[in-house]
Order: structure tokens, then C-alpha cells, then sequence
């Protein structure tokens, strides 16, 4: 018997080899821009994170530049990874901010629907022991192999033998200094980070585009921000 499976998730990650230099300035910076934000706006045992506080713009602040530097880099391997061909689009970060989980915080389930893709960088992990840090969850939204759907559901489950081929998610556990990319429409979440140190994290949204020479010929890639005209109302 074979089992062949296919269209896979690709989930591309790095470990910078320069992070630990980097890391203390990055958490200054995020605990400083933490204080400074905006009342606080969701409910205590949600992390706190900057695009609901008014820090959603960490790209433009020099203090970032150097995971922006890296962000960018490693946008272009995992793009030429799926394929996809860079002379033809402009990248741009559309949104970043960073993201402090505290004692039993987590985020909810949501995809970046502003967004093509989401790179994730650990700044601070807290070491893994007998308490889970808080682990980056994708939902297999897409059940391929649910041939009955609704099989694997919570109100059915009658799926007894769990594997690979129906699993529901995939839990990553939160490396520091790894950077970690995905399709932004891709359905995920963070768990509870059950220890009692701080998670620190930052997230970003990224965008393609069509390039100003290329936007007249691609009927499903969004024109560059420079041809776009705001109403004038
Ligand atoms: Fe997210």
C-alpha cells in the first residue's frame, strides 16, 4: 500500500545567528514602547500586542532595523522557495508591532487578513521545563482528507486513530532568535504561556504587489500603492 499527500503548508523558518547581540536592545525597546502605548484595549488574559495599542508601525523605528533587514532577506529566500518570480512584485511591510505575553496570556485563533504573509521573530523565550512557553498553533482549515466533513469536529469526532494525515494543527514551539514566515491567511494561534517569565515577540505583516512596470499585465496581483488614487470627497 502507498499513501501519497501533497500540497503542502510551507512554513519557512531561520535561526539568526546574530540574535543574542540584538537582544537586549530588542526588549528594551518593546517594554519601553509597551509603556508608552495606548490604554490598555483587550482583556487581561490576552497578550498584549502593539497593533491593538497604537505600535503598529516598529518597521519605520530605527530601533528595529536590523530584524526589518532580516525580515526583508528572508521574505526574498522564502518567496523564491514557492516559486515566485521577485522581478515582478514590490514587497512591502505593511504593519509590524511586538507582542508581550505575560503569565497565562495567550492570542486568540485569526489570520492576517490584511496580509500575504506573517513573519513571527522570538525575541525572549522563556526556557521550556515542566511549564509550556506558549506555542504558535496552524489550523488545518483546509481538512483535504476529511472525506466526510465534520468528521474530525469536536460534535463528531469519531476519528479514533490520530495522525498525520488528520491531524487538525500544528504546534510550534517558540524558539529565541528563530524568525518564522507563513502565508498570512493561514488560521493560527498562540497558547498560554504557562511560565512566569515574559514571551516577547514581534510580528509583521508583509505585502506583494505588482511592480509599477508590471501592473498593467497581472489581472490578480494588487496594482503598487504609488497608482492608487484616494477619493477626494
Ligand atoms: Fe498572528
Amino acid at each position: 500500500m502507498t499513501i501519497e499527500t501533497c500540497f503542502p503548508l510551507a512554513i519557512y523558518y531561520e535561526d539568526l545567528s546574530d540574535a543574542p547581540q540584538h537582544q537586549q536592545s530588542l526588549i528594551d525597546a518593546v517594554l519601553e514602547l509597551e509603556q508608552a502605548g495606548a490604554e490598555r484595549r483587550n482583556y487581561p488574559e490576552m497578550a498584549w500586542t502593539g497593533d491593538l495599542h497604537g505600535v503598529e508601525q516598529i518597521h519605520t523605528n530605527p530601533q528595529f532595523a536590523w530584524i526589518v533587514a532580516q525580515v526583508e532577506r528572508h521574505t526574498a529566500i522564502y518567496l523564491l522557495e514557492l516559486g515566485v518570480d521577485l522581478t515582478k512584485v514590490d514587497l512591502y511591510i505593511q504593519r509590524a508591532w511586538p507582542i508581550v505575553s505575560r503569565t497565562e496570556q495567550e492570542i486568540g485563533a485569526h489570520c492576517h487578513n490584511t496580509a500575504h504573509i506573517s513573519a513571527v521573530y522570538y525575541i525572549k523565550v522563556p526556557a521550556e521545563g515542566t511549564y509550556d512557553p506558549g506555542r504558535l498553533v496552524f489550523f488545518n482549515d483546509a481538512r483535504v482528507n476529511e472525506v466526510s466533513p465534520g468528521l474530525g469536529s469536536e460534535n463528531t469526532d469519531i476519528v479514533d486513530a490520530d495522525n498525520y494525515l488528520n491531524q487538525l494543527y500544528s504546534a510550534h514551539i517558540p524558539v529565541e532568535g528563530r524568525l518564522i514566515m507563513f502565508p498570512a491567511k493561514q488560521r493560527h494561534a498562540v497558547t498560554m504561556n504557562e511560565t512566569e517569565e515574559l514571551r516577547l515577540s514581534l510580528s509583521f505583516d508583509i505585502v506583494l504587489t505588482a511592480t509599477a512596470t508590471a501592473a498593467g499585465e497581472y489581472e490578480f496581483l494588487t496594482p503598487p500603492p504609488s497608482q492608487w488614487q484616494k477619493f477626494r470627497l
